[in-house]
């Protein structure tokens, strides 16, 4: 297939950095929300970033140009009928997403791929809504997408060696390293990350370290970038208990049963950085 045009669909963090991941690999970028108020803030949001790429030397005002007007943001999900690849980023919640696939069923060509970003669900659960479900495979990039050089390319029972090679070819074309995972819940990193997140929870609500030498630990012990804890604010800790709910139902292991510290920094509303705290505070 001769990919040209992407669509994303779902304008939260991660539909915000594949948009601007696959306008700099030069695609046109549908971006679709659900509202127009919403497209055009993720935009700006874009915009805002590449232009901190420029301030810092990365990227050349003429190729910042290009990107942005490379995306088009929409509210109508008929605007992906040309696409020729589709990537879902919506809300983790099998429910919201089978639906969401029913519908680009009905809207996008027949050839198209239509591939979702989810991080631990069932890819099969989301293929067994469309007529084709071949053309359905899982497409996973990492946060921040415009940095992390990983994409899962997920291929579930139905998918056809054909899709799996298309969206290989185009997460490299992306510059990305893609490797080829069973639909089986977290794939690769997040099957082994998040019992690490997770103890990592534990080992506070145990009380067996603070948790600024939790992160410190981490960091100067093992070389890590980032800290767990700082991690989960990063990746969301709504997205993070979605993600050990999804793994426990599939495995059952105690090491996937949410510690309860994730469950009511939730139910309090702190998600982390999106939210402006979490483990840790972010405003100002
Ligand atoms: N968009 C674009 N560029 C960004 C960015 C963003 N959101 N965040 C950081 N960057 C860029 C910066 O511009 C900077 O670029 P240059 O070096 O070219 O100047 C570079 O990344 C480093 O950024 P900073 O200096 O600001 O900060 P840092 O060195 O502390 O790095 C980090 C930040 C890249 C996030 C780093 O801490 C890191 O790699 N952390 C680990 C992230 C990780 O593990 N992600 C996977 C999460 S799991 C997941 O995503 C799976 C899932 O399904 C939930």
């Amino acid at each position: 297939m001769n990919v040209k045009r992407i669509g994303i669909v779902g304008s939260g963090i991660m539909g915000s950095g594949i948009s601007e991941v696959c306008a700099k690999a030069g695609y046109e970028v549908v971006l679709r929300s659900r509202t127009q108020e919403k497209a055009a803030a993720t935009l700006a949001a874009i915009e805002k970033s590449l232009a901190k790429q420029v301030e810092r030397g990365k990227l050349e005002e003429a190729e910042r140009e290009k990107a942005l007007a490379a995306i088009k943001a929409v509210s109508n999900i008929k605007e992906l009928s040309d696409c020729d690849i589709v990537i879902e980023s919506v809300i983790e919640d099998l429910d919201t997403k089978r639906e969401l696939f029913a519908h680009l069923d009905d809207v996008c060509r027949d050839d198209a791929i239509i591939a979702t970003n989810t991080s631990t669900l069932p890819v099969i659960e989301m293929a067994s809504v469309v007529r084709n479900p071949e053309r359905v495979l899982g497409i996973h990039f990492f946060n921040p997408a415009p940095v992390m050089g990983l994409v899962e390319v997920v291929a579930a029972l139905t998918t056809s060696e054909e899709a799996v090679e298309t969206a290989r070819m185009f997460a490299e074309s992306c510059g990305k390293e893609p490797v080829i995972v069973k639909d089986q819940a977290g794939f690769i990193v997040n099957a082994l990350l998040f019992p690490y997140l997770n103890n990592a929870i534990k080992l506070f609500e145990n009380g067996v370290a603070s948790m600024e030498d939790i992160d410190t630990a981490m960091k100067a012990g093992c070389g890590f970038p980032m800290g767990p804890l700082a991690l989960l604010d990063l990746v969301g800790l709504d997205t993070s208990l979605s993600i050990l709910e999804a793994l426990y139902d599939e495995f059952r292991d105690p090491n996937y049963a949410p510690a309860p510290t994730l469950r009511r920094l939730v139910s309090a509303g702190k998600l982390g950085r999106k939210s402006g705290s979490g483990f840790f505070d972010y405003q100002g």
